[in-house]
């Protein structure tokens, strides 16, 4: 396995509402993320998962810390367009414009490259495809799809710049329980088709088992725990992750 992104002693603070108040979102978070691995990222509401995805697409910088992106030992990916990171957040109708039809929503990224709007089309086919979505939804608006049908676009459009690295920021917390298996399996099948790595958000413990290689559990904006996932849920060193473990076979 080798290194795709290094991220060392990352902190984002922000300025409270309370003078002199320092909210510390993510605080001294250093891990690696490896090629063509599913990291999950597991934690309570606002234990930092959001704001850590944000610095990784660059949406925030960091306080202090850095984060280094490594292509094979090659140029840094960042200087490459089509592989720039991309997200994919919990609600999609938040990052889809409901007056678009689905195939001007999975181009928008090519198109933003540069590449022409009839390549781009000629493309959008397969990229549903990909996503295991059928043709026919191309001509759709987003309010004529499903929930799940949704985040399958919001992946089919991250795909369509070929990343290197899938953030799914808690992409499945509004969807039943089945269609999130489907969504887990379809994440899995790409991870080895696309030869990405993806980061997996979420707060549910009981998703990862068969399906994340490695683990970070935060809290507080900091690692408390990381490692192979199979390792952390059969044997967890931190208290906090005892606690959610319990909670998930109790629930
Ligand atoms: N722009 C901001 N300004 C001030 N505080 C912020 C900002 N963004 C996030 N925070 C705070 O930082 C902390 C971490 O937030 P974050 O959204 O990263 O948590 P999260 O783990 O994604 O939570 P959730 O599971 O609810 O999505 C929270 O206390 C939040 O209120
Ligand atoms: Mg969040």
């Amino acid at each position: 396995m080798s290194v795709l992104l290094q991220v060392e002693n990352v902190t984002k603070h922000y300025a409270g509402s309370v003078k002199g108040q320092t909210i510390r979102a993510v605080d001294g978070v250093t891990f690696e993320l490896e090629h063509n691995e599913i990291f999950a990222c597991i934690g309570e509401s606002g234990s930092g998962k959001s704001t850590l995805a944000e610095l990784i697409v660059g949406l925030q910088q960091p306080t202090s810390g850095t984060l280094t992106w490594l292509d094979d030992a090659r140029a840094p990916h960042m200087s490459k367009p089509t592989s720039q990171p991309q997200l994919v957040f919990q609600n999609p109708d938040r990052s889809m414009n409901p007056y678009w039809r689905i195939r001007d929503i999975v181009t928008e990224p090519m198109r933003l490259g540069g590449c022409p709007k009839r390549q781009a089309y000629a493309e959008a086919e397969q990229l549903l495809a990909k996503v295991k979505l059928s043709a026919d939804l191309l001509g759709r608006y987003p309010h004529e799809c499903s929930g799940g049908q949704k985040q399958r676009i919001a992946i089919a459009r991250a795909l369509s710049v070929s990343p290197k690295l899938l953030i799914a920021d808690e992409i499945t917390s509004a969807l039943d329980p089945s269609t999130e298996a489907e969504i887990l399996q379809l994440l899995l099948s790409l991870k080895q088709s696309e030869g990405m790595s993806i980061l997996y958000i979420t707060h549910r413990l009981e998703t990862i088992s068969g399906f994340a290689d490695r683990v970070a559990v935060m809290k507080n904006g900091a690692i408390l725990e990381m490692g192979e996932t199979d390792s952390v849920l059969a044997d967890p060193q931190s208290a906090y992750t005892i606690e959610l473990l319990r909670a998930v076979q109790y629930s």
